[in-house]
């Protein structure tokens, strides 16, 4: 029997999105399980809104109903995390040309760190190319309507928060 094709999905995902979504989906058209993993050593250094074991509930409840992807947490380098799980691909959404720039040269030191571990870009459907956690946590903070731009489980967590309070400008002194 062929060994199982298993494909890596690592992220902040503060909080997990549609777009993800979109790119999960389309990585089980060549996977035959992907892993969503939150990484403990995110990209951006700013407080997140989700704990690392909250925004993986959020990301198992959203796969509930498809049995091959898994939610997971991973602590250092992820080509070691990669090889520990047996996964030889490496999963990231690429929306726009800065994205590019920035995924390049993390497949690059991923590649020189580990030559076995492939990255594979995939481009999410048009609807989510403007979709990200930072615009998320930011529209959703501020009160705005981002029911199209997350799954349901992250959904029921954003409305749970307090909006914050809005200053009119006759009341800025
Ligand atoms: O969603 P993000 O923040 O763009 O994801 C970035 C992430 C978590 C994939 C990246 O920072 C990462 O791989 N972190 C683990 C530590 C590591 O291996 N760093 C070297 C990668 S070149």
């Amino acid at each position: 029997m062929t060994e199982p094709r298993v494909a890596l999905f690592p992220g902040s995902f503060d909080p997990v999105t549609s777009g993800h979504e979109d790119i999960v989906r389309r990585a089980l058209a060549f996977a035959d399980r992907v892993v969503v993993a939150v990484s403990h050593s995110p990209t951006q250094s700013k407080k997140p809104m989700f704990s690392v074991e909250e925004r993986v509930r959020m990301i198992r409840e959203t796969f509930a109903g498809e049995p091959r992807v898994e939610a997971a947490e991973f602590q250092g380098l992820l080509v070691d995390y990669a090889r520990r799980i047996g996964a030889r691909v490496v999963v990231r959404g690429v929306r726009t040309v800065s994205d590019w720039e920035y995924e390049v040269q993390m497949a690059a030191m991923n590649r020189a760190l580990a030559p076995d571990v492939e990255t594979v870009f995939l481009a999410p459907a048009p609807e989510h190319s403007f979709v990200s956690g930072t615009l998320v946590r930011q529209v959703a903070t501020l009160g705005g309507d981002v029911s199209r731009f997350v799954p349901a489980a992250v959904l029921r967590r954003l409305v749970r928060e307090e909006p914050v309070p809005v200053v009119r400008p006759e009341e800025i002194v």
